[in-house]
């Protein structure tokens, strides 16, 4: 039997086949602490909808709605509170944002694909890609693709563009008749007015920009991470027009989303508090994270480049340079064996200097922090 402090082996991914992901060690590690590999909220699970999920469960002997409500009205609601009535059926949930990840690329016209305008970003875009046999292309190329996915703000980088910036780089940079995704899981982080810098908010920009160039422009959300709900799996798409939405739902598995998950959506959109807190402690957890971070940059750096630190201010994690592929390494290593693992940079993201880690309470980075102390 492994001893406390000894991770048993955490290999689960079948690596020469599925894209390497975050949050798999927590369940191997006998002393986990807590997991700061996935860029979940640091508030954990809201209580009231993990309630409604339970109280689900007792109606598992029935199939879930096959148009996916309430669940999808209150979130079409919570998206578009003016009006959600005429954006509903642009809206489709899945099975986390990976299902319809796969699905919109899927049914996409055949030829190239690009990410952008980020030089690296969340990989399973580009796993779905390759499945379907597109032409993968450089990001910082100059080559336009017919499929352009642009996860904003960018998970790992932290970069992010504001609504006005990415409508004139979409206009700049996708081919007529072109595809465009656009990823804005980490959004809501922005604060109190996120749907003011929302896609999802740009219905005339959707409408003219399909009608004059034929791009259709698609917006997912993965709630897994804002609502900490990674294994229940939820997300959804706005299709730029109710055909594509039809489109979508034509290929995509009935019943995909399970009634658990559709009762913690109908549910969590109510949850007002969780979202003031997370917009309130989410930027001060993160800014004392850098600060202990850069504290024990300091203390090696006559000797070393300082590490830097990437992201915006309101994100749920923070990327890190530690400048050193060795460094890095011991890094992810140390963190697990002290039940708190980080996401390597190497694996999918190729980037073996940096480390992301997730903003987390005070009382769990102490651990960390404690477990890079001899790095
Ligand atoms: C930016 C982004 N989009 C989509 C996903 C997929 O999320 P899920 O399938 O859990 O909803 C993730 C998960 O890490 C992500 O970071």
């Amino acid at each position: 039997m492994p001893t406390s402090a000894e991770p048993v082996n955490t290999t689960v991914w079948d690596t020469k086949t599925q894209q390497f992901h975050g949050g798999q060690d927590w369940k191997f590690l006998n002393n986990f602490v807590e997991d700061f590999s996935v860029t979940t909220n640091l508030l954990g699970t809201p209580a009231k909808a993990l309630q409604a999920a339970r109280d689900a469960i007792t109606t598992c002997h029935h199939y879930p709605p096959a148009n996916q409500e309430p669940a999808k009205s209150s979130l079409a609601e919570w998206i578009w509170p003016r009006g959600w009535e005429m954006h509903r059926d642009r809206l489709l949930l899945g099975n986390g944002a990976s299902e319809l990840i796969d699905l919109v690329i899927r049914s996409s016209p055949g030829g190239t694909w690009k990410a952008g305008p980020w030089d690296v970003q969340y990989k399973e875009y580009q796993r779905s890609a390759e499945t379907n046999g597109r032409d993968i292309l450089c990001p910082k190329g100059d080559d336009k693709a017919n499929v352009v996915c642009i996860v904003n703000p960018c998970n790992p980088t932290g970069d992010y563009k504001s609504v006005e910036e990415l409508k004139t780089w979409i206009l700049e940079n996708v081919q007529d008749n072109g595809v465009v995704v656009i990823d804005e899981s980490m959004q809501i982080w922005l604060g109190p007015h996120f749907r003011e810098d929302s896609m999802t908010a740009q219905t005339e920009f959707l409408e003219q920009t399909y009608r004059q160039r034929n791009i259709s422009i698609y917006v997912i959300h993965s709630w897994t991470k804002i609502w900490s709900c990674t294994g229940l799996r939820l997300g959804s798409i706005v299709c730029p027009t109710v055909d594509h939405c039809v489109a979508l739902k034509r290929i995509q598995v009935p019943w995909s989303v399970n009634g658990p998950a559709l009762a913690f959506m109908d549910e969590v959109v109510r949850d007002k508090q969780y979202l003031e807190d997370t917009w309130r402690l989410t930027p001060i957890y993160r800014a004392q994270l850098i600060e202990r971070l850069k504290g024990l940059s300091a203390q090696k750096a006559q000797h070393n480049q300082p590490w830097e630190y990437f992201g915006k201010p309101y994100l749920s994690w923070v990327w890190a340079d530690l400048k050193s592929e060795a460094v890095a390494e011991r890094a992810v290593a140390l963190a697990k064996q002290a039940g708190v693992p980080v996401r390597s940079g190497k694996p999918g993201y190729d980037r073996p200097t940096f480390v992301r880690i997730a903003v987390r309470e005070p009382k769990q980075t102490d651990v960390l922090i404690n477990a890079w102390k001899d790095l």
